[in-house]
């Protein structure tokens, strides 16, 4: 890790009626990513947006996407995330009981990053077979389905857990947080090693986005 702090603002916190101007703000701040939540109602009990949207949202603004599929069996949609222009793709080792093919299907696709998410009550042990097969990991640090819920600090100590088993393979994998981080709060997910902060409410509902986003960075 070279210390490099990057920010990808929720697009679940954004104003829905206004998608690509957002999505220009957020660019505009600082965004270096911007965050997407793909809700099934199945598992997650909220449900957002598909496809559709995320090709309405690359036209909008340069940004690569970071598409993060709260989808049971989320094989089903893979190639559509891809084709409708996500640059990252994140399933979860909870959504299918093959994990590892679901993996392989994102990273077929040249240029796309494989990601795999872990939920606060999953332990960090479950990503050990698939860890050298991903360019990232993402811990979540609230129970995915909602924005602007409370952080679950026992959830931070996983950061480090993974952050040791990336270095141990040597791998260049991004460690992704997402649930609860503020400019207020960063550093404790980028002490830890994360190096992919992703932030809605934290974000949306800061006074100056711009601000929020450059403390964010300033924590690397
Ligand atoms: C929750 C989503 C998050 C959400 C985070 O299921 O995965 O990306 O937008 O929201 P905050 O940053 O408000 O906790
Ligand atoms: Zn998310």
């Amino acid at each position: 890790m070279d210390g490099k702090i990057l920010v990808a603002p929720s697009m679940l916190s954004a104003d829905f009626a206004r998608l690509g101007e957002e999505a220009r703000r957020l660019e505009a701040a600082g965004a270096d990513v911007l965050h997407i939540d793909v809700m099934d109602g199945m598992f997650v009990p909220n449900i957002t947006f598909g496809a559709c949207v995320i090709r309405a949202l690359r036209s909008a603004c340069a940004l690569p996407l970071d598409v993060h599929m709260m989808v049971r069996q989320p094989e089903r949609y893979i190639d559509d995330m891809v084709e409708a222009g996500a640059r990252y793709v994140t399933v979860h080792a909870e959504a299918t009981p093959h994990i590892h093919r679901a993996l392989q299907q994102i990273a077929e696709h040249p240029g796309v990053v494989a990601g795999v998410a872990i939920n606060p009550g999953t332990p960090a042990q479950a990503l050990q077979c698939v860890l050298g097969d991903v360019g990232l990991v993402l811990v979540m640090t609230v129970n995915p389905g909602f924005g602007g819920q409370k952080l679950i600090v026992p959830a931070l100590d996983k950061i480090a857990e993974v952050r040791a088993m990336l270095d141990r393979i040597g791998s260049p994998a991004l460690l992704e947080v997402d649930g609860g981080v503020t400019a207020q709060n960063a550093r404790e997910f980028t002490a830890r090693g994360a190096n992919l902060l992703v932030s809605g409410t934290g974000i949306f509902r800061a006074p100056d986005a711009a601000a929020a986003i450059a403390a964010m960075k300033a924590h690397g």
